[in-house]
């Protein structure tokens, strides 16, 4: 398992790897097959959540083989902290118009569903051709809305994960796997 190169206190900070380098890259090369059978003909646009999904969006767009378009918002409900606090706001909306394309949003995990319930209207509410969202975590057991993603990489268990762009208070985000963060970490031992 590679947890080198990145020091001692990250080690020490993750309770257990959940997905490697490599299960992830298999997943996201499969994700982008079937995006590209489903948006084949269409106008693609790829909205990335940031910061979470900067990086599962890098390696996705590169494996759609379509022509498509990239935006990115930034809506948050959470701030530093661990668990969400149900406000939605956004902090960086869209440079372009998504009127008339088939947006894809691209999230990096789901959790109550608040974030992406409120995305998802948002969007749609802009004359779009259609808006669907493909998140590559989802944590069925905090979910407090009817959400359903339309393309999952991974089902999660309940505990907090991070690494591969996502982050606990501005941590982690750079480790190439995901892993559950100790509870130590945030619980301030
Ligand atoms: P939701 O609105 O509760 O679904 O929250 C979704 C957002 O919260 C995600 O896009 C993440 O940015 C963040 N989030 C939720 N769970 C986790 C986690 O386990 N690790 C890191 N970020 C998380
Ligand atoms: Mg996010």
């Amino acid at each position: 398992m590679r947890m080198s190169g990145k020091g001692q206190l990250v080690t020490e900070d993750i309770e257990q790897i959940l997905f490697t380098e490599e299960q992830i890259a298999e997943r996201v090369a499969a994700l982008g097959a079937q995006i590209r059978e489903d948006y084949g003909g269409k106008n693609l646009l790829l909205v990335g959540t940031l910061k979470g999904a900067f990086l599962f969006l890098s390696d996705l767009a590169r494996a759609i083989d379509l022509p498509l378009q990239v935006d990115f918002v930034s809506v948050s409900s959470y701030g530093d902290g661990t668990t969400s606090s149900g406000a939605i706001q956004v902090r960086k909306d869209l440079d372009c118009s998504p009127e008339n394309l088939d947006v894809l949003v691209i999230e990096d995990i789901v959790d109550s569903g608040r974030t992406l319930a409120y995305l998802v209207d948002l969007l749609r509410a802009q004359h779009t051709a259609s808006v669907e969202v493909c998140t590559l975590l989802d944590k069925p057991s905090g979910r407090v809305t009817s959400f359903v993603p339309k393309y999952t990489g991974f089902t999660v268990p309940d505990g907090f994960v991070v690494g591969y762009g996502m982050d606990y208070a501005e941590k982690y985000r750079n480790l190439p796997f995901i892993g559950i963060l100790r509870a130590e970490v945030y619980q301030g031992k």
